[in-house]
């Protein structure tokens, strides 16, 4: 009973949205499994940040529901903010990690852990940072330790800060949009390996990349969308990365239509 009942990290019901005219999402409807890691590919301008952005309370849908793992969310109430609360994490590219600070100190930005008087466990945040990168996401970093600042980590160890951040703080759902832009293979490998670890930490995860060979890597399952829809969900033992990458062509070319008249 427990385990048929067991909700989804996530689910898009009938999801709408328009920016003025434009028709960006055409009634959404997917789930994602409470460990499952879910490639969302597409091509440019297919709507896959704008799923993201909704998922994490950047945009507000025309219409449509959301579920976290079996909680309805508030959209009234729904902001980047308030998302943390409901268990979704999103990682972007550089973006969020201060340049200046220490690693640890990255890891508890916005959240500090205070004594009652207001003053934080410096010592405590450092063991928890510690703890985390090495054990949970398996941070490898030679000559690097939390009080390293991340101006001197590589484009790949950022990523994995910022996962591993994300894996502290409970959530349900991590979200990578384009995490290994601009970074070298070797790098994209560590990326790639930070998101192994998120599967086996039994938590879920949403990956978008162009590089479908990552994302190939690290799905459990696709899902395709085109023109703001969603045209396929594959799993991934039912295609061959080569199939995958002929089945986005064909939609690239536009020899797949639903919509042609
Ligand atoms: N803030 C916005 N205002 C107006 N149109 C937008 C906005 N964001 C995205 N769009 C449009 O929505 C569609 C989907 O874009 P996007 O989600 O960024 O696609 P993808 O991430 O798959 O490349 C595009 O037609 C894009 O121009
Ligand atoms: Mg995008």
């Amino acid at each position: 009973m427990a385990e048929e009942s067991a909700p989804c990290a996530l689910q898009m019901v009938n999801i709408e949205k328009y920016f003025g005219l434009v028709h960006a999402l055409s009634n959404i409807n997917m789930e994602v499994g409470r460990n499952e890691i879910v490639g969302l590919i597409g091509d440019n301008g297919a709507g896959k940040s704008t799923m993201v952005k909704i998922l994490t309370g950047v945009h507000r849908p025309t219409s449509g529901e959301l579920y976290v793992a079996g909680r309805k969310v508030d959209l009234d109430r729904y902001n980047v903010k308030t998302a943390h609360s409901y268990g979704i994490e999103t990682v972007y590219q550089d973006k969020s990690l201060g340049e200046k600070q220490t690693l640890w100190r990255n890891f508890f930005v916005g959240r500090q852990i205070t004594n009652r008087l207001g003053f934080i466990k410096v010592g405590e945040e450092k063991r928890i940072a510690r703890e985390i990168m090495l054990n949970t996401i398996g941070f490898r970093g030679r000559g690097i330790t939390v009080d390293s600042t991340v101006s001197k980590l590589s484009g790949g160890e950022r990523q994995g800060v910022a996962i591993g951040r994300a894996m502290h703080f409970e959530a349900e759902l991590i979200v990578l949009d384009e995490p290994t832009v601009a970074l070298s293979l070797k790098e994209v490998h560590k990326v790639l390996n930070f998101v192994h670890k998120i599967k086996e930490a039994g938590k879920a995860c949403i990956y978008i990349s162009h590089a479908l060979h990552d994302v190939y890597e690290v799905a459990d399952r696709f899902i395709v969308l085109d023109r703001g829809e969603i045209v396929a969900s594959i799993e991934k033992g039912n295609t061959t990365l080569k199939e995958l990458d002929t089945f986005l062509l064909e939609y690239a070319h536009g020899l797949k239509d639903k919509r042609e008249s």
